[in-house]
């Protein structure tokens, strides 16, 4: 890298100074202060080490125009998920969302295909019978890699791409008019983690014509109580080597995250449960929360609630990553209880289970 040194050089190690507001917590005597301070510094360092990345490839652009060389590789590695390669490699999804097209778009239909990828949903909506689909997509790079892939096939003139978050479109602008239909598989292994609620919620009011199709239609979630000591040590620390090292929980993942459950010793202590229920084309698509009490058919220790979602694409087709479902590219979702619990038969478990825009927790 060229000796370039900028003033976010200073912004990588920040000395206090007489402006600076003061903070609530005081970090020479509250040590989570101190934690929280660190990160704020991380956060600095690592921005400034990007600035002075991209200030070096926009000195040297011939260099930074090619996609092979480390830079490249690195940015490439930042800025697109390694999930693509699962999610594409994943025929369940591609077939289930294929027949599902098939069924639901109606003929000559104009369509909204909300986070193009590689623009496989909006090729095959166009052969389901679309006249044209609008396919957005939030990440820049993904758009050039949907556009090539639509041009190489030869769907120019029946697919526009647009290198935009579809809730920074604008009828008028962006697309002609509302659109006949809403596509989209914008799901984490919980649903709700890439940004479902508020992006269909967002083009159910802003962009779908009245009586307009939603793909997916409705989705569930639901979930059951696991004793696992190995799934649960993916999100919690004690003793390590004879040290108690348990500050590191302060770092614990609150909301869910993707564990593949069948990798772990386990058991299964409930039946399923719903957990949540979203209703594409006319529920309310918005954070919440529910009390849950979920009977139990095994005594044991409860860790973690294991949650999976349904999800009905509409013409009879649902897609799936119930822990059986060993070869979906989507894991399960694991949702940390906040402490374990012993649970026996006689008495269901009482939980509250809230979620945001983007996450589950219990509570
Ligand atoms: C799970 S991938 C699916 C890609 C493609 N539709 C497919 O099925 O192969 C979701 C893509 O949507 C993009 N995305 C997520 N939410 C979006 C939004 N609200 N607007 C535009 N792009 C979005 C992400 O950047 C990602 O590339």
């Amino acid at each position: 890298m060229a000796e370039t040194t900028t003033h976010l050089d200073a912004v990588a190690d920040p000395q206090p100074s007489a402006g600076h507001r003061t903070a609530a917590a005081d970090p020479a005597t509250d040590p989570h202060a101190r934690i929280a301070l660190a990160g704020l510094h991380t956060r600095a360092q690592e921005l400034g080490r990007l600035a002075n990345v991209t200030i070096d490839a926009l000195a040297d652009p011939a260099a930074a125009l090619r996609t092979t060389g480390p830079d490249f590789a690195e940015l490439a590695r930042e800025t697109v998920p390694r999930w693509h390669f699962a999610m594409l490699n994943d025929h369940e999804r591609n077939d289930a969302l294929a027949v599902a097209l098939e069924r639901v778009v109606p003929p000559g239909a104009t369509v909204l295909d909300i986070g193009a990828g590689t623009g496989l949903l909006a090729m095959m909506a166009v052969r389901a019978g679309a006249k044209h689909v609008y396919s957005c997509e939030a990440n820049p790079m993904m758009a050039e890699v949907a556009r090539q892939v639509v041009a190489e096939h030869g769907f120019t003139d029946s697919v526009t791409v647009l290198a935009k978050r579809s809730t920074e479109l604008v009828v008028g602008q962006d697309l002609p008019d509302r659109v006949d239909a809403v596509i989209s598989e914008i799901v984490d292994c919980g649903l709700i983690g890439e940004g479902l609620l508020p992006s269909v919620r967002h083009a159910r009011a802003e962009l779908l014509a009245p009586g307009g199709v939603l793909l997916p239609r409705t989705a569930r979630v639901l979930g059951a109580l696991v004793q696992s000591e190995a799934a649960a040590r993916l999100n919690r620390v004690d003793n390590a080597g004879g040290f108690d090292v348990s500050l590191l929980n302060t770092f614990a993942t609150v909301g869910h995250f993707p564990v593949r459950l069948h990798t772990w010793p386990h058991r299964v202590l409930s039946e399923p449960v719903e957990l949540a229920a979203f209703d594409c084309e006319s529920g309310p698509l918005e954070a919440g929360r529910r009390s849950l009490s979920v009977p139990v058919h095994t005594a044991g220790t409860a860790h973690i609630l294991v949650a999976w979602f349904e999800l009905d694409l509409g013409g009879g087709v649902t897609l799936r990553n119930s822990p059986e479902n060993v070869s979906s590219h989507w894991m399960q979702a694991m949702i940390p209880l906040p402490t374990p619990v012993e649970v026996t038969p006689q008495k269901p478990l009482a939980l509250e289970l809230h979620w945001s825009e983007t996450k589950f927790e219990l509570r």
